[in-house]
């Protein structure tokens, strides 16, 4: 995921990270990077452990990951706990997202450094989060978020701490709040751009954005063009693909077979996927 990155932030470009949480959705991602040449980070966060457990989907992952014909890499989303972590490794994800921010600084500092200690022996890449992106409607949280914190700039990263978490933890990429929320968008997103540029000098490795659902074309253009080499993209896909499910179920009529839904929902992911490779830029990029 690191060498991913980096070229990412070398050639404008960010590689979209999709929440996968079962075998439709990595079938419906792997078939639209490789139809438009495009990197992808397939992921699978702890808070969606209770749809599909990790030892479950993770074969499943590296299989699509060792098949793919173009670079895939496959990422623990928002893994909190150490066990989540450690399994993680063990299965075979080769990139980690550990996520300390509910933690006060030195403790964030403390277990990310921990992380990537192991993790480096291993190869495995490491993201790490500092600030906090919100999620007030988020699928699969617990625990929603008052709304009220939506756009608490307290809460965003800071460039000068930015800068020594990266030195002290060791971490590949960092996951920077300066605007963005998990989920649907209660109220008009206003993204800090002049800050995301401090946080990209600042810290000196590519930068994550999550809360991709929801931002239209051209703030994504903005953020990608100040730094934004990984977009995590859920929400918008978890909906879209209910909607038209919704809609073609309403118009039919006589029999409804479980197979042909299934294959429609893969080829629903699959263009979604395939338009959001398209506004990140990295389509052809593979
Ligand atoms: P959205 O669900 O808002 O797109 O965010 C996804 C995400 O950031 C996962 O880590």
């Amino acid at each position: 995921m690191s060498e991913m990155l980096r070229d990412a932030a070398r050639r404008g470009y960010a590689v979209p990270c999709f929440n996968a949480i079962n075998l439709d959705m990595i079938r419906g991602i792997i078939a639209a990077a490789e139809e438009e040449r495009s990197p992808v980070i397939l992921c699978h966060a702890e808070i969606h452990f209770k749809y599909t457990p990790l030892e479950t989907i993770a074969p499943i992952m590296v299989r699509a990951m060792n098949e793919a014909k173009v670079p895939v890499s496959i990422l623990l989303d928002h893994g909190k706990s150490f066990s989540a972590v450690m399994k993680a490794m063990h299965l075979g994800f080769n990139a980690i997202m550990f996520d300390g921010s509910e933690h006060d600084y030195e403790e964030n500092v403390r277990r990310t450094a921990e992380v990537v200690k192991i993790a480096r022996t291993l190869g495995v890449s490491v993201e790490g989060e500092l600030g906090y992106v919100t999620r007030p409607k988020s699928g699969g949280a617990e625990g929603e978020d008052d709304d009220s914190i939506i756009d608490d700039t307290s809460l965003y990263t800071d460039p000068q701490q930015a800068k020594d978490f990266v030195e002290r933890t060791g971490i590949d990429a960092l996951a920077a709040a300066f605007g963005t929320v998990h989920g649907i968008y209660l109220k008009k997103p206003e993204l800090d751009v002049e800050r995301l540029e401090r946080i990209r000098d600042a810290a000196g490795v590519p930068i994550v954005m999550h809360g991709g659902s929801g931002l239209s074309e051209e703030e994504f253009h903005r953020t990608i063009d100040r730094g934004v080499a990984k977009i995590n993209y859920y929400t918008g896909m978890a909906l879209k693909v209910m909607d038209r499910a919704r809609e073609r179920i309403a118009g039919t009529t006589g029999s409804l077979f479980y197979h042909e839904h299934m294959m429609q929902v893969i080829q629903d992911i699959k263009e979604d996927a395939q338009s959001i490779m398209r506004t990140f830029r990295s389509s052809g990029k593979a």
